[in-house]
């Protein structure tokens, strides 16, 4: 291809970062030392194997303030969701089980599962902005859930929620309290401990890391069932041959995000304050602005212009944006998490995502201001003429 649109969409994936690649050739045979081996063999490719994923698991504990032996590698941050809901599930009696409405769908519709074998199912309710609603969650906490799962950081909205408090809150009611912080990892500081959090998802190639790896964080107070059962890896609780490239290339990207990640914030912060002023002067509702959120997101709407139209004209332009949530994009259905926060259906139809990321520079960032006003002023016009 030519000409490379500028990527707008860092929430539903990044680019592999140069120096994670590098750390992930020789495992993959492609640079010298060639390094290739089966962790759990009792010679030197498999302890050059072992050494390889020990060293990446703690780089991962480290990135979230955890003990290496509380990292499960597992194929990615929906894997990790399940394997805390449904293998935390399978050790007890159906009980009480709340997630809070705004949850990505690997971590609902686990939710949904255990409801179809006789869990009860409380979704927490948000307020117009996305953040959990303080009140109706007094009101589950109060029928006192065994498991409550509740997200750091919203991929759509970008919204931050309180779980240091909501972990808390949840522990004293008896519960045991997991969040999805896959959006949370590299763009804001994360620690395990702090969080008071039992279960805690991660995924990599959020991050410059590869895609199919990610990791479930877990106090080892929690009885948790495997999902995948088999010869034993990662403590009986993931069975199945490491994937050692993509384990390594996961802890190499947690260490980088983490390195830069104070300064790619304040950086990222700025940027998207200029696509929001700009969006702002367009007359765009921006989701959420009255919340903490996200340095990277911005997830807005146009009165009268569909998302999935603005999307494709953006495109058209050079520019990678997503509407509504990448994850479902494949479903027309309007974003549940505007729906949950009380966006009425027709204005959520018009969702645009931005998420900006390590490679989006201030100069693209000034050409899609252009472009998207020149793409906005065409659709208003041709919606005038139509009416
Ligand atoms: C909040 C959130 N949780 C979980 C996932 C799923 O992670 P993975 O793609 O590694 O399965 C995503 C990916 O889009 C996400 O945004």
């Amino acid at each position: 291809m030519s000409f490379a649109p500028v990527y707008l969409d860092w929430n539903a994936t990044t680019p592999l970062d140069p120096v994670v690649r590098e750390a992930m050739l020789p495992w993959l045979g492609a640079a010298e030392p060639v390094r290739f081996g089966n962790a759990s063999s009792r010679h030197e490719y498999g302890r050059q194997a072992r050494a390889a994923v020990d060293e990446a698991r703690a780089r991962v504990a480290a990135a979230v303030g955890a003990h290496a032996t509380e990292v499960i590698f597992t194929s990615g941050g929906s894997e990790a969701n399940n394997l805390f809901l449904k293998g935390a599930a399978a050790t007890m009696k159906p009980a009480l089980v709340a997630v809070s409405a705004v949850e990505h769908p690997c971590v609902r519709e686990p939710a949904r599962q255990l409801q179809r074998g006789g869990w009860t199912l409380r979704e927490i309710a948000v307020d117009a902005e996305g953040r959990v609603d303080i009140a109706d969650c007094q009101a589950v906490l109060a029928a006192r859930p065994r498991l409550v799962s509740v997200m750091l950081a919203n991929n759509e909205t970008g919204v931050l929620q309180d779980v240091a408090t909501l972990a808390a809150q949840a522990r004293a009611a008896g519960a045991w309290f997991h969040t999805d912080a896959v959006q949370a990892l590299g763009k804001v500081e994360l620690d395990f401990r702090t969080l008071g959090v039992q279960g805690m998802t991660l995924s990599a190639h959020k991050i410059g890391g590869p895609l199919g790896a990610g990791a479930l964080v877990v106090d080892k107070r929690v009885e948790l069932a495997p999902l995948i059962a088999g010869g034993g890896q990662e403590r009986g609780l993931r069975s199945g041959t490491e994937n050692v490239a993509a384990i390594v290339g996961f802890g190499v990207a947690c260490e980088r995000a983490l390195a830069r990640r104070a300064d790619e914030a304040l950086r990222l912060a700025s940027l998207r304050d200029e696509v929001e002023q700009a969006l702002g002067a367009l007359g765009a509702r921006i989701f959420s602005a009255g919340a903490l959120r996200l340095p990277n997101t911005v997830f807005f709407a146009i009165a009268g212009i569909d998302g999935e139209t603005l999307v494709g004209k953006l495109d058209r332009a050079g520019f990678a944006c997503a509407s509504g949530s990448a994850c479902s994009s494949a479903n027309p259905e309007p974003s549940h998490t505007l729906l949950a926060m009380g966006v009425e259906p027709a204005v959520a139809r018009g969702a645009v995502r931005v998420s900006l990321g390590r490679d989006t520079a201030a100069a693209d960032v000034r050409r899609f201001i252009e472009t998207f006003a020149r793409v906005v002023g065409e659709l208003k016009n041709l919606a005038s003429v139509a009416a």
